[in-house]
């Protein structure tokens, strides 16, 4: 057992006002049974943490006053909880944040990423934007040995872009990635990785994002000048993609998507949709018969052993994706960096 300091300050939600963020003491946590205690090397900005900033009706709703947030994150394990013999004090981990039952059918039938009594850690409870955390071990994945704590920290986004493409076919396949914000990008790259034929990759105005998306391997990128539908049929032989991806939170994204995809192809949706709920054009689907899925989070575990791969073998270029870092002091710049779009993916590191 290391010896570890009995407090800690930790950037927590304590107004409930937009930023409203203090840098407040907490007592550093002890790990429960089946709990793992971790020293954070590295927490990533999200979109979730955006959301928080803004505070927002979603936040106002689900984050108690008082919370530090954060939830993609890397760090060293420095205590077991009782009854933990997968993990030693030392391993390297990251974190998926969905906490889940592990006994209700959700989770018993392998999704429990939609575990019926699930929370998400950083948000409904204490997160990583903290120097020390407690979490369930087995949500305590071990990262590839070597492995960059800032790179370790991104597999929660990079994860969601993996489980989206794997929704339709991606290997040998024609995919769109539709929206080029942090997790659009990563599935530019990891399209590439997995073997995609032909990417094209869609954003409306970033133009920071899709000068990025040709490094990540687009083929054609397209944005606001271009007509969208058009131009992927001219790409595809007329036909439409195999996979197309949702990652922009737009409607006119999702019937674009909707259009571009050939028949019987597979439209897969991550994207949360504000207060411009889409309509779908059904007779499209139907007649198209297309596969429609919606996204949420992670396959626990198949989704994070198929990124262990890709990032042990190198295949995901990460240091392009991750444009900016910061030391943990700079959270508010970091927020506000992230506000601003122009970048990637912005994470925090710790002195450890
Ligand atoms: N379901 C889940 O588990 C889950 C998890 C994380 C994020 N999300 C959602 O996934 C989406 C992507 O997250 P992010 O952080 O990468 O997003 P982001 O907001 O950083 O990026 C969205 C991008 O879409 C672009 N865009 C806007 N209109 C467009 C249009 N008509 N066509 C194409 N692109 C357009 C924007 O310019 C921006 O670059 C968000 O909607 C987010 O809420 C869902
Ligand atoms: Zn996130
Ligand atoms: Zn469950």
């Amino acid at each position: 057992m290391e010896s570890l300091p009995p407090t800690m300050t930790a950037w927590t939600k304590t107004r409930d006002e937009q930023g409203g963020f203090s840098l407040a003491e907490h007592s550093v946590p002890s790990p429960a049974a089946g709990e793992v205690l971790i020293q954070t090397l590295s927490t990533s900005v999200c979109g979730t943490d955006l959301h928080i900033w803004k505070w927002d009706e979603w936040s106002r709703e689900n984050v108690p006053l008082g919370t530090i947030t954060g939830h993609e994150t890397s760090g060293r394990v420095v205590a077991l909880g009782e009854g933990v013999t997968t993990h030693s004090v030392g391993d390297h981990v990251a974190i998926e944040c969905h906490l889940a039952c592990w006994e209700c059918p959700r989770c018993e039938e392998g999704n429990a990423h939609i575990c019926e009594n699930g929370s998400i850690f950083g948000v409904h409870g204490h997160g990583a934007f903290a120097p020390y955390f407690a979490i369930p071990a087995t949500n305590a994945r071990h990262v590839p040995e070597g492995l960059d704590p800032g790179h370790a920290s991104i597999q929660d986004p990079l994860g969601n872009a993996i489980h989206t493409l794997t929704g339709g076919p991606v290997q040998g396949s024609t995919v769109a990635i539709h929206g080029l914000g942090p997790i659009g990008l990563f599935a530019v790259n990891a399209a590439k990785a997995m073997g995609a034929t032909h990417i094209i990759a869609v954003d409306w105005d970033n133009t920071y994002r899709m000068e990025l998306a040709k490094e990540l391997g687009a083929d054609i990128v397209l944005g606001k000048d271009d007509d969208i539908v058009a131009a992927i049929l001219e790409a595809t032989e007329g036909r439409g993609v195999d996979n197309s991806c949702e990652f922009s939170g737009s409607p006119t994204a999702l019937s674009n998507t909707i259009h571009s995809t050939r028949m019987g192809g597979y439209v897969n949706v991550l994207s949360v949709y504000g207060q411009a709920m889409p309509a779908v054009p059904m007779n499209e689907v139907v007649f198209r018969y297309l596969h429609i899925k919606g996204i949420n989070g992670r396959k626990m575990w198949s989704t994070w052993d198929k990124m262990h791969d890709l990032l042990e073998q190198g295949l995901i270029d990460v240091d392009k994706v991750l444009t900016h870092r910061m030391p943990i002091a700079q959270f508010e710049q970091a927020i506000e960096l992230a506000l601003s779009g122009n970048c990637g993916k912005v994470v925090l590191d710790f002195d450890a």
